[in-house]
């Protein structure tokens, strides 16, 4: 299948539509879980100072047979590490054991104006080299917006909670209208794999319902970052590029959702 499987977030930065994420996995597993994701083929690894996992990763990147400048790597910094913030970036390019990320995240919206000093530093951060590029996640589009007026940069990514259920095609606009790449957490955890609507799209499409989430999450152009521990699932994750969802399979997918649109900007 011809689709790109990359978006550019940005002065040519490219970003791999999936990766793996790493949220809770245990100190002992994590190790072994990334060396498997880059073992089946992913190039894009989700992290942050929050998950106490990074020096983990770190070594996995750097015992593998993959070039650290071939894995889109992405971490956070939480809003309350306000006032740690040199301390946190020493301590997440030290576990990584690299010099920059690619991605670096405001985890969480600070309160007022200590989102726009933060964010000033985080563009601090890119001119600095330590960034190739600079988002936030769970920001609201209200929130975007303050920080875009107040400093003129606008976040290259937003990561937020995503699923069917949680499908807002306003959210969707207003990030794309934006230039703001959105990338999508928590799809697999956050829906029933038996649910009546997926099934019937994955038997045919000879296709696990996870699967299809993920497809249905990158056809909308959302990165999607699923997380697992077992072998044949981080495989299976990944194995998504063989198939295509139709326009109707997308839009009963799309009708799951439960969120009243909020009123734009909001
Ligand atoms: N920015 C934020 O605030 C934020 C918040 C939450 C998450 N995230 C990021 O997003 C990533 C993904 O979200 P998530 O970890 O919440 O949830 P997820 O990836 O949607 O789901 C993970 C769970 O689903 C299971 N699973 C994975 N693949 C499966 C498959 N093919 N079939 C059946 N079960 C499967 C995993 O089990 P096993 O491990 O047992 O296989 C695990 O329990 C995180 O790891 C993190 O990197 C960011």
């Amino acid at each position: 299948m011809g689709e790109d499987r990359s978006v550019d977030i940005g002065a040519g930065i490219p970003m791999p539509m999936l990766g793996f994420g790493t949220w809770e996995i245990s100190h002992n597993d994590t190790y072994a879980a990334v060396r498997a994701s880059l073992d089946a083929g992913y190039r894009h690894i989700d992290t942050a100072y929050g998950y106490h996992n990074e020096d983990e990763i770190g070594r996995a990147v750097a015992d593998s047979a993959v070039p650290r400048e071939q894995i889109f790597i992405t971490t956070k910094i939480p809003s309350r590490r306000i006032g740690l913030e040199d301390e946190t970036v020493a301590n997440s390019l030290t576990g990584l054991r690299t010099d920059y990320v690619d991605l670096w995240l405001i985890h969480d919206p600070p309160e007022g104006e200590k989102s726009i000093d933060l964010w000033q530093f985080f563009i601090g951060l890119r001119e600095k080299g330590y960034a190739r590029a600079i988002g936030v996640s769970n920001y609201s589009t209200a929130q975007i917006d303050a920080i875009v007026r107040s400093t003129g940069v606008t976040p290259a990514v937003n990561q937020i909670k995503w699923s069917p259920r949680l499908f807002d095609p306003v959210r969707l606009r207003e990030n794309r209208d934006r230039a703001i790449q959105l990338e999508g957490f928590s799809a697999i955890r956050l829906t029933d794999l038996n649910d009546p609507t997926l099934v019937p799209i994955a038997e045919a499409h000879a296709a696990t319902t996870a699967q299809v989430l993920l497809r249905w999450q990158i056809q909308h152009g959302v990165i999607a970052i699923p997380r697992s521990i077992t072998p044949a699932r981080i495989r299976e994750n990944i194995d998504i590029w063989g198939f295509e969802l139709e326009p109707g399979e997308l839009a009963r997918i799309d009708a799951m959702s439960t969120v009243v649109p909020a009123s734009p900007g909001s």
